[in-house]
Formats: C-alpha cells, sequence, structure tokens
C-alpha cells in the first residue's frame, strides 16, 4: 500500500443487482484506473443495500457479484483495500455522530429522498439516513477523492458540509473529500437515452452473454430515420454509447459515417455490440472465473475487511476524544 502522504481514493457501490456500464464508468473504472497511483479503497456498499427489501439469497448472491465485478475490473487485493461496509461497525458508530450534526431540514432536502418522496413509495428510515450512512463511509477513512457519478453529487456536497461542520465545532479532524466526476461519464445513458439505471429497466449489463447483450443493444430508442438518410450523431443514443468504448479514430469515423447517411442504426447497433464483446468479453470471463470461487471470494472480504476495522478504530479513537467521550477502551 501507498505511503501516508500518498491520495487515498475511495468508492463504494451498492449490492442490489445486475452492475451495468453506468456503474463501470461513472465509478468502478475511474476508481481503479487510479490503484497504481493513489490508495484505493473500494468496498461493498451492503448496508446501504438493506433499504430495498431483497431476500437472504438475493443479498448473498448480489454481495458476490459485487466483490467478483470489483476483481474482475481490476482491483488488485494485494494493493488496494476491499472490504464490506457491514464488517465495519464503526462506520455506523460514526454515522450516528454525523447524525447529530445535520440540521433535519438539510436531510429533507436530499434528492434520494425526495425522489422516494415524489414516487409515493414506503419510505424507510435508511432511505432517509441514506446520505449521513454515506458520509461515514466516506469520512471514517479519511478519503481525498471520492469517484461517483453525477447522481451522487448532492450526496458528496453533504458529507463535505458534515465534515465541515464537525471541524468547526471540534477541531481540524475529518479530511473533505472531493467529489471526482468527469464530465464525459457523468450520466452514462441508458437504452431509453435517460441515465442508466437498475431501477429503470434500461440498462446495458456489464456482464451478460451475447445473446443478452444483443437484446439490450437492440433495445437502444432510435429516431425513424431511414437507411439512406444522413443522421445526427450527437442526438442519438447507440452513438453516445458507443462514445464511451471506441478510440478516438473509430469514434470520428462512426461519426462520419452517420453523417454522410447510408448507414442506418442497425449498422451501429451492430459495431456497438462488436465493441461491447471486445471490451468486456475478457472482463465477463474474469467475473464467470470469480463467481466459481465464493470461497475465495469471502475470504478476500474478509482479509479486507479486517484491515479496515484497524483504519477505522484508530480514526474513531481520535473522533470520540475530540468529542470528549471517554468511554472507548482501546
Ligand atoms: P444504480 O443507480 O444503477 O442503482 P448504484 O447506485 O449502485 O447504481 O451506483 C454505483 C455507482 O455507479 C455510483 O457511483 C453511481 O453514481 C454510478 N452510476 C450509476 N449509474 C450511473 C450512470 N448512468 N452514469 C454514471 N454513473 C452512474
Ligand atoms: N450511494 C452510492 C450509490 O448509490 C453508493 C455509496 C455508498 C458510495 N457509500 C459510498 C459511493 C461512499 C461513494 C462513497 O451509488
Amino acid at each position: 500500500m501507498a505511503t501516508k502522504q500518498t491520495k487515498r481514493v475511495l468508492t463504494g457501490s451498492r449490492a442490489t443487482g445486475m452492475p451495468h456500464l453506468g456503474n463501470y464508468f461513472g465509478a468502478y473504472k475511474p476508481a481503479i484506473d487510479l490503484q497504481d497511483r493513489y490508495e484505493l479503497f473500494l468496498f461493498l456498499a451492503d448496508f446501504h443495500a438493506l433499504n430495498e427489501h431483497n431476500t437472504p439469497d438475493e443479498n448473498r448472491l448480489n454481495s458476490y457479484r459485487m466483490v467478483a465485478t470489483f476483481l474482475a475490473c481490476g482491483l488488485n487485493p494485494a494493493k488496494s483495500l476491499l472490504y464490506a461496509q457491514s464488517a465495519v461497525p464503526e462506520v455506523n458508530e460514526l454515522a450516528w455522530i454525523l447524525s447529530c450534526q445535520v440540521p433535519f431540514g438539510v436531510m429533507t432536502r436530499a434528492h434520494s429522498f425526495k425522489d422516494a418522496q415524489a414516487k409515493g413509495v414506503d419510505i424507510n428510515m435508511g432511505v432517509f439516513n441514506y446520505p449521513i450512512l454515506m458520509a461515514a463511509d466516506i469520512l471514517m477513512f479519511d478519503a481525498n477523492l471520492v469517484p461517483v457519478g453525477q447522481d451522487q453529487k448532492q450526496h458528496l456536497e453533504m458529507a463535505r458540509d458534515m465534515a465541515q461542520r464537525f471541524n468547526h465545532h471540534y477541531g481540524e479532524t475529518l479530511v473533505i473529500p472531493e467529489p471526482m466526476i468527469s464530465e464525459a461519464v457523468a450520466v452514462v445513458p441508458g437504452t431509453d437515452g435517460e441515465k442508466m439505471s437498475k431501477s429503470k429497466n434500461n440498462t446495458i449489463a456489464l456482464f451478460a452473454e451475447d445473446k443478452e447483450w444483443k437484446k439490450q443493444i437492440l433495445s437502444i430508442v432510435t429516431d425513424a430515420k431511414g437507411l439512406a438518410d444522413p443522421k445526427n450523431p450527437e442526438t442519438c443514443n447507440v452513438f453516445r454509447v458507443f462514445s464511451l468504448l471506441g478510440t478516438p479514430d473509430e469514434i470520428s469515423a462512426m461519426r462520419d459515417k452517420y453523417t454522410a447517411g447510408g448507414y442506418g442504426y442497425g449498422h451501429a447497433k451492430m459495431e456497438l455490440l462488436d465493441k461491447i464483446k471486445a471490451t468486456f468479453g475478457p472482463i465477463r470471463d474474469q467475473y464467470n472465473h470469480w463467481m466459481g470461487r465464493q470461497e475465495d471470494l469471502r475470504n478476500l472480504l474478509h482479509d479486507g475487511s479486517r484491515k479496515a476495522r484497524v483504519l477505522a478504530g484508530e480514526k474513531l479513537n481520535q473522533i470520540q476524544d475530540r468529542l470528549g467521550l471517554i468511554g472507548r477502551p482501546f
């Protein structure tokens, strides 16, 4: 692991289903790309997943999927820290401490809560408190950089605000984290052109059988222009996804074909499918390899979680000391 001066990059992902291209480009790739330069902490946000009520079997499977995904995408557990949120109870203790800093009014303005309210679904306290637990995830480990998609920007702002309030009252203790949101991948579009999201049934899965990928790509919504018509690449969902994967030359070649005409959306979709197979086929093989080794996944997760707990315990000592709490015997 890198030296103390090195910046620490941290991100987590909820274990709630099949990871998709939005998760990969918005969070996993930018995080894992940094593991050779910075200290990387990548964790399974399995407590955050509990506000969706999945069965124990689904929770288990989703957790294995998440860990296998991190490893297949290149996380090196010998270099970076891989752990489970649920295995670090100190994070929840910090969440309580932070909750005593956050005004209720601020919490009612959180997008995650407002979206749930707008949908008219039952809102449990896990949904309401979500941004506080997320802030604790980040502040517990002195994270400097947090790679996430645009949808998490407000949560990052709330975490920064909580850290600033704490430091203001009790002295410099918590590191103020910076969101890392790159414009090109801030909102990866789904097959309907809206933000790709597990909850919207518009995803292109990171790992799927070729047949399933083909089905997902053929379902990408386009306008009704005919084969011969020149087309606008910038407003086309197929081109937008291709732009995330192609080399600059490939992207510009596709752009030219769109504007020249005689190139149909079916052609573009097949090029996209080939690109997806070439890019994610080998990663999918790695994913399948890991999914066949659940005991190894558990062991890796447990090893990392033990290390994370030691760091969290040290930080919590400091935080409780700042607060004037004298009870921790550690
Ligand atoms: P989902 O919204 O599909 O449930 P998660 O909540 O598990 O996904 O998100 C995990 C990470 O992936 C977060 O950092 C989130 O911002 C990012 N992410 C999710 N969807 C997208 C998207 N369409 N574009 C960019 N980043 C995304
Ligand atoms: N809230 C994030 C999401 O829904 C997942 C998450 C939980 C997270 N804790 C985090 C991301 C801490 C970055 C840092 O996708």
